[in-house]
């Protein structure tokens, strides 16, 4: 067997034009109208090149998009729970015709990333999208608030992707899903769980990840690393803190660190399937779905990422979720457990929640050695002080 699991439809997708094909095209953009891209659609526009976002070729149409917001499947009947959309300003869009091709240019550095070829041209009802995918109309939710920012015209198509982002640190932990199925199988792991994070891996996280190392061959540790709201930890920080954990903590040949490139979209239970289907693209055969799983505030309940899953089949998903509850360390216990191993009372269980965390580690003070490793803790006080500092100094 070449790789462990089929990609999301059958096919990987590879939507990179290279060589003279690539040459050709750019000549060709530089004829085309522009519309302007900023970094999160860049990262889609990336995701959908290297077959992370398998099987879409390109933004998605009107039939997709409502498909996927009413019903959580693209109009083939494929799984797919969060729109990939390409907003623009009504006035463009209003200059483009269906048909016609168009570059996708970054915002800032002037890069053609892609050519869109434009197959559909629509109006989102926003309400409608924020009250389906993030189950809230509310503006403070940071899904809904980025959702309302963008203009309520879309552009759907395939695209062919001309340039990649180029990361600016941790290059080596760039890999794209082609790439993180073949080390896989040079590993000798025919089955992978995928950890979704966006924090640094406290003891919680560490006890459900080796909870499911100790059923499958390995563990892929895939940090997302693309926008995240500006109070959550930075990637680069989170970065040092993965690497030190790594080291000290986990087996060699049994953990394996990749990033995860894309938007953070803060939409819970949606976002857990979103994110089970395109760790399957990267070749995992498990996903890790704890609790609240890519949740923010109180929208969502606890196990309401987990519940979601009952609305599709083991054969639709094709890749195996596997739930666990809220963790914790308990004092009487002596160790990691949650309410399925732990029969005592919650005043034995260690809470902490993510602010008082963020505060403590601004404050310089480590977080209990139970809540979170001093090793790890070292690293996110020394990377908040750099940040804080360096914040400060461009302030001046
Ligand atoms: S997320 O937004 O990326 O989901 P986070 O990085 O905190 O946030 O969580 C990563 C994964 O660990 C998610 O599957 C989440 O449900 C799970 N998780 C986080 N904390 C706990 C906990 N205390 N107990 C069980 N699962 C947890």
């Amino acid at each position: 067997m070449s790789e462990t699991i089929q990609a999301h439809g059958g096919t990987l997708i590879n939507q990179l034009v290279e060589g003279n094909a690539r040459e050709e095209l750019l000549q060709l953009a530089a004829t085309l109208p522009v519309i302007t891209v900023n970094k999160w659609t860049i990262s889609d526009i990336d995701l959908i090149a290297v077959g992370g976002f398998s099987p879409l070729t390109g933004f998605m149409e009107e039939k997709d998009y409502h498909s996927v917001v009413e019903s959580m499947r693209l109009s083939s009947g494929l799984v797919w729970s969060i729109p990939i959309t390409l907003a623009v300003n009504q006035a463009r869009a209003a200059m483009l015709e269906i048909g016609q091709q168009v570059a996708l240019v970054g915002e800032l550095d002037g890069v053609v990333y892609a050519i869109l070829d434009v197959r559909s041209i629509y109006t989102a009802d926003q309400q409608n999208e924020a009250l389906k995918v993030f189950k809230t109309t509310d503006s403070a939710h940071p899904g809904v608030q980025k959702l309302f920012s963008r203009p309520n015209t879309y552009l759907g198509g395939p695209i062919q992707v001309l340039n990649r982002p180029q990361p600016e640190k941790f290059e080596e932990f760039y890999f794209t899903p082609a790439e993180t199925r073949q080390i896989f199988v040079s590993k000798g792991w025919k089955t992978v769980v995928g950890f979704q994070t966006r924090n640094p891996v406290h003891r919680a996280h560490e006890y459900i990840q080796k909870s499911a190392m100790e059923i499958v061959d390995g563990l892929f540790l895939n940090p997302l690393v693309g926008e995240t709201k500006s109070d959550d930890i930075s990637a680069e920080i989170r970065m040092e803190s993965y690497l030190v954990l790594l080291d000290n903590y986990y087996p060699d040949n049994r953990a394996f660190l990749g990033v995860f490139p894309a938007a953070m979209r803060y939409a819970g239970p949606r976002e857990a399937i979103f994110h089970a289907m395109v760790r399957k693209n990267y070749g995992c055969t498990h996903f890790i779905v704890g609790r609240d799983h890519a949740g923010v505030g109180d929208y969502y309940g606890t196990y309401e990422a987990q519940e979601i899953f009952r609305n599709f089949t083991q054969e639709e998903l094709g890749i195996t979720p596997l739930f666990f509850e809220h963790s914790f360390f308990c004092t009487k216990c002596g160790n990691m457990a949650s309410s399925k191993t732990c029969p005592h009372d919650k005043a034995f269980h260690m809470h902490l929640s993510g602010t008082k965390v963020r505060a403590m580690l601004r404050d310089g003070i480590c977080p209990p050695a139970e809540f979170t490793r001093p090793e790890v803790a070292q690293i996110l006080i020394k990377g908040m002080k750099e940040m804080d500092a360096s914040l400060s100094e461009s302030q001046l």
